[in-house]
């Protein structure tokens, strides 16, 4: 299949790049490059530099490409920025997201894949998440995922467009030839920091809490392999032949690790210590989170491949060992 990857110079959406081709489809990328790495997008395929809002450009890619499915992984995603600057979440997730979906359907493209997140969860009130428990985000970004999500089941209803919202948990390691891998700026994430703690490219890693209701009082959470997250993506492509169709699907490994597991798994993976402290929480944090996905198995047959900390470590360390600074541009 021809497929459009908006934000597929970014982390997970240049991991899925890969996959698709593996897979023996062929994907186009788009986008802006305002946080993503032209070098994690091979230069021999189709890139455009270009804004997911911008209607008129998107429209005319997707008819040149003869594009058939569109996957979207372009979004801002840092939370404590979404409460700040809540507009620019606003604008870029679900303005610009209803632009990229008006020109598909002008274009007679029904097909669609979106990047959800578990923030559309809010705190949930039990353990493991479940695809029916209450949406209740607590921040603008979690919200702006579920604006779409509803967004998208009122177009199924009404034009016909088959959909399926993946509600990412947290997406960690690196394609395994280590060729490619996690680079935000500024990084957040847990794993990413804990390496550079060890090799001493950042200073100590704060942990935000030890006082948590959980087995060493760091919080919990679900680190699922970003290719364990692309096979799910290609996986849900025969369920979207029928009109009309509408998925939601939680993808992570259901086996939850403190932050001081993880910080374990880097000391072994790298053989280096990881220099701590501890602050305290931040508001917001929920104790645990980790995913319930028996639905992604049973209808999609996905089996995460990645079912532990340590060997999707050693994916983040052999792309950390290539590429100690990430990409150069
Ligand atoms: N990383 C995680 O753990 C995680 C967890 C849950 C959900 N998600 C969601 O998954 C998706 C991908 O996350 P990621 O970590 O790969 O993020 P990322 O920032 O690495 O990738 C996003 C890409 O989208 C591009 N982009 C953003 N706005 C654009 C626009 N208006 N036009 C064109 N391109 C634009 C960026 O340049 C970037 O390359 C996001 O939608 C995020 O909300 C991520």
């Amino acid at each position: 299949m021809n497929v459009l990857v908006v934000g597929g110079a970014g982390y997970i959406g240049s991991h899925c790049v890969r996959q698709l081709i593996a897979a023996g489809h062929r994907p186009v990328v788009l986008d802006n490059l305002v946080y993503g790495h032209r070098d994690a997008v091979a230069p021999d395929l189709a890139f455009y530099d270009a804004n997911l809002g911008a209607e008129a450009t998107v429209g005319q890619i997707l008819r040149d490409e003869k594009i058939e499915v569109v996957m979207h992984f372009a979004a801002f995603a840092y939370v404590g920025e979404s409460v700040n600057d809540p507009l620019k979440f606003y604008f870029n997730n679900v303005v610009a997201t209803l632009y990229l979906l008006h020109a598909m359907l002008d274009a007679g493209v029904k097909k669609f894949v979106f990047s959800s997140t578990c923030a559309t969860y809010g705190v949930p009130q039990s353990m493991p998440i479940t695809e029916a428990l209450p949406q209740a985000p607590i921040n603008p970004y979690g919200q702006t995922k579920l604006d779409i999500e509803n967004a998208l089941k009122a177009l199924a209803h009404a034009h016909g467009l088959s959909f399926a919202a993946f509600r990412y948990f947290n997406a960690a390691g690196a394609y395994e030839d280590g060729a490619i891998g996690e680079h935000h700026d500024p990084e957040t994430h847990l794993i990413p920091l804990a390496i550079d703690a060890a090799t001493g490219l950042r200073p100590p890693l704060q942990v935000f809490g030890n006082d948590y209701p959980t087995p060493d009082g760091t919080c919990l959470r679900d680190y699922v392999h970003v290719d364990d997250l692309s096979r799910a993506h290609i996986a849900v492509f025969e369920k979207l032949a029928t009109p009309g169709t509408a998925l939601f699907y939680n993808l992570g490994t259901g086996t939850p690790t403190s932050v001081l597991g993880v910080i374990r798994a880097v000391e072994k993976i790298t053989g280096k210590p990881v220099p701590h402290s501890f602050a305290p929480r931040r508001a917001g944090d929920p104790p645990a989170l980790y995913a319930d996905s028996t639905k992604a198995k049973t209808e999609l047959k996905w089996t995460p491949k990645f079912t532990s900390i340590e060997p999707i470590v050693a994916t983040a360390w052999k792309w950390h060992q290539a590429k100690p600074k990430g990409y150069a541009r």
